[in-house]
């Protein structure tokens, strides 16, 4: 349940406000002045601060600017509610990083709407902050493990980047968007399982060695069984080896049978691949790799996919 500071010095106005927002869930937490107002907080940290501007001891622009400088107060959003509609009070308040400023009389549902737009924004935030901080772990774990492959130095972030202007070509929703990003970091995560000695060998691997690499998208996909919040990024890292024609591996799934995941990365796994070094070949221009890829449509990759990747590929 969101936590809300009112702060109100007309105590008939604070409990028509507690009754309207109480109504709607939230539990409030309320003050006659900025005062109150600061020594609540501290201790009960609230998810949003409604204040009022002209109250004694305390007022409200002193609250916001006392509020600005804790630390958990840099972010929480901040509403003025006042009788004060002069445009400059607007914009004092406004240069003091207010987030809302109503005013009065103010009706319910436009003291409900702007707290649920602002509760709504700020969880948004915490969930994408969240989720960066989440994604830059993985970034470094997927980076140790490439590490010990030099010739593939940015392969990761290369594949990523192409993966992303390949979904968005493609029209994928949001969400599928973002574990994509970690499908496209984590793919060759079961690497971890092939000795440096093949990684890294120029020759070609023997056919013990192949058994080893290409157990990899298997091993990856083990490894990420147990994370609830990467389990749905396993298709990516089991399918980008498969091939549309059925030739690929771990389970030789053919065409559409192929998670639609494993069948995008495929494409931009292997135009990453062949436009960078390897122990086992000299890179190509990005113009013969796309040419490569095209002649491959319907027999490696998924046709309907490569044409849209033809199509969006910026140099
Ligand atoms: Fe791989």
């Amino acid at each position: 349940m969101s936590k809300i500071l009112l702060v109100e010095d007309d105590a008939l106005l604070l409990e028509v406000m507690r009754n309207i927002l109480e109504i709607e869930g939230y539990e409030i937490h309320p003050a006659s002045n900025g005062k109150k107002a600061l020594d609540l907080f501290v201790n009960i940290i609230p998810d949003l601060i409604i204040s009022d501007i002209m109250m004694p001891v305390m007022d409200g622009y002193e609250l916001l600017e006392s509020v600005r400088v804790l630390p958990n107060g840099v972010t929480v959003p901040f509403l003025f509610l006042s009788a004060r509609t002069e445009r400059a009070d607007v914009s004092r308040a406004r240069l003091l990083g207010v987030d809302d400023y109503l005013f009065k009389p103010f009706d319910a549902p436009e003291l409900i709407n702007a707290v649920r737009s602002r509760l709504d924004r700020r969880r948004r935030v915490e969930l994408f902050d969240t989720r960066a901080a989440h994604l830059q772990t993985v970034i470094m774990l997927a980076n140790v493990i490439e590490a010990r492959d030099p010739y593939t130095a940015g392969h990761l972030e290369r594949v990523r980047r192409l993966a992303l202007n390949l979904a968005f070509a493609l029209d994928w929703a949001n969400e599928e968007i973002v574990i994509l990003e970690f499908g496209a970091i984590l793919h060759d995560i079961g690497k971890i399982i092939v000795p440096s000695r093949v990684l890294k060998k120029t020759g070609p691997l023997d056919e013990d060695e192949w058994k080893l690499m290409r157990q990899h998208p298997e091993a990856g996909a083990k490894m990420l069984e147990g994370v609830d919040h990467l389990k749905a990024a396993i298709p990516y890292v089991l399918c980008h080896h498969e091939w549309w024609n059925g030739s690929g591996y771990p389970m030789g799934l053919s065409g559409e049978k192929i998670p639609r995941e494993g069948r995008l990365l495929a494409i931009v796994d292997a135009f990453d691949a062949m436009t960078t070094n390897r122990p086992y070949h000299i890179s190509m221009m990005a113009k013969d790799a796309i040419e490569e890829i095209r002649q491959n449509k319907g027999i490696y990759f998924d046709p309907e996919i490569v044409d849209v990747f033809i199509r969006s590929y910026k140099t």
